[in-house]
């Protein structure tokens, strides 16, 4: 018994957006250990990643301008690609804070962000992904069926979870659709979002974990799926009977 995403990514063209940090740099981190051809999209400057950021092509991009679909288009033709293997889209924000707390510009933005970059990305990136039989994975959260503190973060991760079950009955059979539900994860995102989750924070998936369950869920296709600790559990188990691969 082998663990099946052993070698699932190796000389798959990925692009994975919100990889500068949190769960998108781990799962960056892994795939490239596994071998795949990466294209790595975060906000910041190259010159602000981790000293550590693995050797993959990076770009500074801001996906809730509006043109990153077609931004994405010519990067994949600089890069030679004729076609699109996988798009992970991670990058997200959200506010903790009441709706009535909120303001409009960043109402706008956490929407633009979380729920219609991915949809027009996706929306452009789709004849390179039928090209290869590619697949798009969504990151949802745990939080789209609704999240006291969190009102507009939820309704975005709602959305996308609405779209990405219309998408994954209207390509079957041509492109794979999947949304994951990461669980509170160790990353920034708290703070920037103005959260303190105070002793709770003890009990958050890794980084890595959560990136290392999410593979294995992408390598299975199935959708939605939750990414949590019984997620990373069954992970281990799996790789303990493989004999620790
Ligand atoms: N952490 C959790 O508990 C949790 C739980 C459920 C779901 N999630 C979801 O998981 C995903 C990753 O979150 P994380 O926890 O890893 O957060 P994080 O550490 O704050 O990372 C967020 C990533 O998104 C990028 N990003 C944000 N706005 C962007 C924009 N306008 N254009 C381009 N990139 C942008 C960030 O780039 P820069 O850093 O360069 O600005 C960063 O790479 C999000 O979709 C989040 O909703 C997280």
């Amino acid at each position: 018994m082998t663990a099946p995403n052993r070698d699932k990514f190796s000389q798959k063209r990925v692009i994975v957006t919100g990889a500068s940090s949190g769960i998108g740099l781990a799962l960056v981190r892994q795939l490239d250990t596994q071998g795949a051809d990466l294209m790595a999209i975060g906000r910041r400057a190259a010159s602000e990643l981790p000293p550590d950021f693995p050797q993959i092509g990076y770009q500074s991009l801001d996906v809730s301008a509006g043109d990153t679909g077609p931004q994405l288009v010519e990067l994949i033709a600089a890069r030679g690609w004729d076609g699109l293997d996988l798009i992970i889209h991670i990058a997200g924000i959200g506010h903790c804070r009441p709706v009535a707390d909120e303001d409009a510009a960043s109402i706008a933005g956490t929407v633009a962000t979380n729920c219609l970059a991915p949809i027009t990305i996706t929306h452009a990136l789709a004849p390179h992904l039928a090209r290869a039989s590619g697949a798009v994975v969504f990151v949802g959260s745990a939080a789209h069926k609704g999240a006291s503190g969190f009102p507009v973060y939820a309704a975005t991760k709602g959305a996308l979870a609405g779209f990405a079950r219309a998408l994954r009955s209207e390509w079957r059979g041509r492109i794979g659709v999947q949304i994951l539900h990461p669980g509170p994860t160790q990353t920034a995102m708290h703070d920037r979002a103005g959260h303190d989750p105070g002793r709770l924070r003890a009990l958050f998936l890794s980084a890595d974990d959560a990136a290392a369950a999410m593979l294995r869920q992408i390598a299975a296709g199935r959708s939605p799926q939750k990414t949590g600790h019984g997620a990373v559990l069954r992970m281990r188990a799996v790789r303990m009977l493989a004999g620790g691969r």
